[in-house]
C-alpha cells in the first residue's frame, strides 16, 4: 500500500494535541517528529488527520508480528474479561505458566527458568540482581554505546548518550569497555577490533580497575541497538563467552531489541553459536502489551520467594498477547521470511549507498539494519543535522523511520514486511536523499 498523505503533517488535529502534550506531559518524552498516531494495522500507521504512513519502526522493534495483529488483539480481548491482572506475584494462574512453557521451547535448553516483569529495563534489572545473587560478586562490565534502559541498574550499564546519565548519578559499579565497532573502531583496527576489546578487558580492566573475581557479569547487546545498530565481528560473543567462563563471570545478553526473530533467529546470540547465562527480552515479546522477561538456567535462578518480584509481572493479558505472538512466530516460514526480507532490504540499502555519497555505511542482520550518514566518506564525520532532516522529510512523505546513535537511521520494520513495502520505503528515501 502506498502511503497517503492528504494533509501535510502535522495537520490541525495533530498540532492541537501536540500543544496539549507540551502543556501536561513530562518533557523527557522524545518527539522525533510531529506524528500523532490514531490507529495502526500491519505495516501502517494513521495519524489523527487521516494520513497513512508506511512504518519502518515497529514502534521501536515492538510490533514484530505487525501492528495490531488480529490474533494478538483477539488473544487480549478474549483474556481481559476473564482475568487481566491475576496477581501472579501471590497467586498462580495458567496463562503465564503456559506462556513460560512455550517461550522456553524457542530457547536453548539450558535457558529454562522464566522471570516476569513489565519492560526491558526491568528485565535487565532482574538480570543484574540475579547475577549478584548467584555469584555474590558486586561489579559489572558493559560497553560504550550500549543501551539497557533507564532504571538505576540498567542506566548504570548504559553509555549511549550523556543526556541519559547527566545529573542522575551515582551509579552502580559498572566498568565500561569499548564495543567492537568496525565502522568506528576507536583506535582499534576494524578486522580485529573484537579481539582487541577482549584484550583491553584482560589487560586494562582486570589489571588496573577490578579483579575478575569481583565481577558478577558482563552485560552485552549482540547488536547495539540505540547505540547505532552496530554489528560486531562474528566471533566477538564467542570470545566474550570464553573470557567469562575463564573467570566464573556470568554472561548476560540483552536481547530486548535484537530478540524475537528481529535478526532472523529467535535470539540474535544464536548467530554466534553461544549460550548466555542470562538473557533479557521485552519489546516484541508482548505484542504491544508491557512484558519483560529474564531467562536463565534453573541452576542460576535459585532465589527464594519474595527475593525479587513485581505486582504486574506475569500479567494475564500481557501473557495472552505473548502467547499469540509466539504462536505466530512458530508458523513455518516465519524466520525464513525475515532472512529473505532482511537480505532484500540490505541489498536495497547498498543500492542507495551507491547513489548517495552521504551514506557512509550499510549494516545489519535480518531486519535489524541501518545506514550511517557521514559528511564525507573519508573523515566519516557524522552527518547529524542531515540525518534529522532526512527523518523529518521521510515522515512528511509518509515513511516513518527512527534514528539511532549519532547519525544513524535504523530500519526495524514489522517482520511481516513484504518486498513491495521495501520498494516503496526505499523509493521515498531515495527521493528524500536526492533532495537533501
Ligand atoms: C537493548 C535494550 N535493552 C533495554 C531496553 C529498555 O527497554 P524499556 O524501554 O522497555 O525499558 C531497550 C530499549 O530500547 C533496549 O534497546
Amino acid at each position: 500500500m502506498e502511503p497517503l498523505i492528504s494533509v501535510t503533517p502535522p495537520g490541525p488535529r495533530a498540532r492541537e494535541i501536540l500543544s496539549r502534550d507540551r502543556g501536561v506531559v513530562s518533557q523527557s518524552m522524545v518527539r522525533e517528529y510531529p506524528l500523532v498516531i490514531e490507529k495502526a494495522g500491519g505495516m501502517n500507521l494513521w495519524d489523527v488527520d487521516g494520513n497513512r504512513y508506511l512504518d519502518f519502526t515497529a514502534g521501536i522493534s515492538v510490533m514484530n508480528v505487525g501492528w495490531n495483529h488480529p490474533r494478538v488483539v483477539a488473544a487480549i480481548t478474549g483474556q481481559v474479561p476473564k482475568l487481566s491482572h491475576g496477581a501472579f506475584l501471590d497467586f498462580c494462574s495458567e496463562v503465564p505458566v503456559r506462556f513460560a512453557e512455550k517461550l522456553v521451547q524457542f530457547l536453548p535448553p539450558s535457558l529454562n527458568r522464566v522471570y516476569f516483569s513489565n519492560s526491558g529495563a526491568e528485565s535487565v534489572e532482574a538480570a543484574l540482581k540475579l547475577a549478584r545473587y548467584a555469584t555474590k560478586r558486586k561489579y559489572f562490565i558493559s560497553f560504550y554505546g550500549g543501551f539497557h534502559g533507564r532504571t538505576y541498574g540498567a542506566m548504570s550499564l548504559t553509555a549511549a548518550k550523556v543526556i541519559q546519565r547527566k545529573h542522575f548519578g551515582p551509579f552502580l559499579p559498572v566498568i565500561h569497555a569499548p564495543y567492537p565497532n568496525p565502522f568506528r573502531p576507536l583506535g582499534f583496527s576494524p578486522p580485529t577490533c573484537d579481539l582487541e576489546v577482549i584484550q583491553y578487558i584482560e589487560e586494562e580492566i582486570f589489571k588496573l580497575e577490578v579483579s575478575p573475581e569481583e565481577v558478577a557479569a558482563v552485560v552485552v547487546e549482540p547488536i547495539q541497538g540505540e547505540g547505532g545498530y552496530v554489528v560486531p565481528p562474528a566471533r566477538f560473543l564467542g570470545r566474550l563467552r570464553e573470557l567469562c567462563n575463564e573467570h566464573g563471570i556470568l554472561l548476560i545478553v540483552d536481547e530486548v531489541q535484537s530478540g524475537c526473530y528481529r535478526t532472523g533467529k529467535f535470539l540474535a546470540s544464536v548467530h554466534s553459536g553461544i549460550i548466555p547465562d542470562i538473557t533479557c527480552l521485552a519489546k516484541a515479546i508482548g505484542g504491544g502489551l508491557p512484558l519483560g522477561i529474564t531467562v536463565s538456567s534453573d541452576e542460576i535462578m535459585q532465589w527464594p520467594p519474595g527475593s525479587h518480584a513485581s505486582t504486574f509481572g506475569g500479567n494475564n493479558a500481557a501473557c495472552a498477547a505473548g502467547l499469540a505472538v509466539l504462536e505466530l512466530m512458530e508458523e513455518p516460514g516465519f524466520p525464513g521470511h525475515v532472512e529473505a526480507m532482511g537480505n532484500y532490504l540490505l541489498s536495497k540499502l547498498g543500492w542507495l549507498r551507491e547513489r548517495h555519497e552521504i551514506i557512509g555505511d550499510v549494516r545489519g542482520i535480518g531486519l535489524m539494519d541501518a545506514i550511517e550518514l557521514v559528511r564525507d566518506r573519508k573523515s566519516r564525520e557524522p552527518a547529524v543535522r542531515e540525518r534529522n532532516a532526512v527523518l523529518r522529510a521521510a515522515f512528511e512523505q509518509g515513511l516513518t523511520l527512527l534514528p539511532a546513535g549519532e547519525s544513524v537511521i535504523r530500519f526495524c520494520p514489522p517482520l511481516v514486511i513484504q518486498k513491495q513495502d521495501i520498494d516503496t520505503g526505499i523509493g521515498i528515501l531515495d527521493q528524500v536523499l536526492e533532495a537533501l
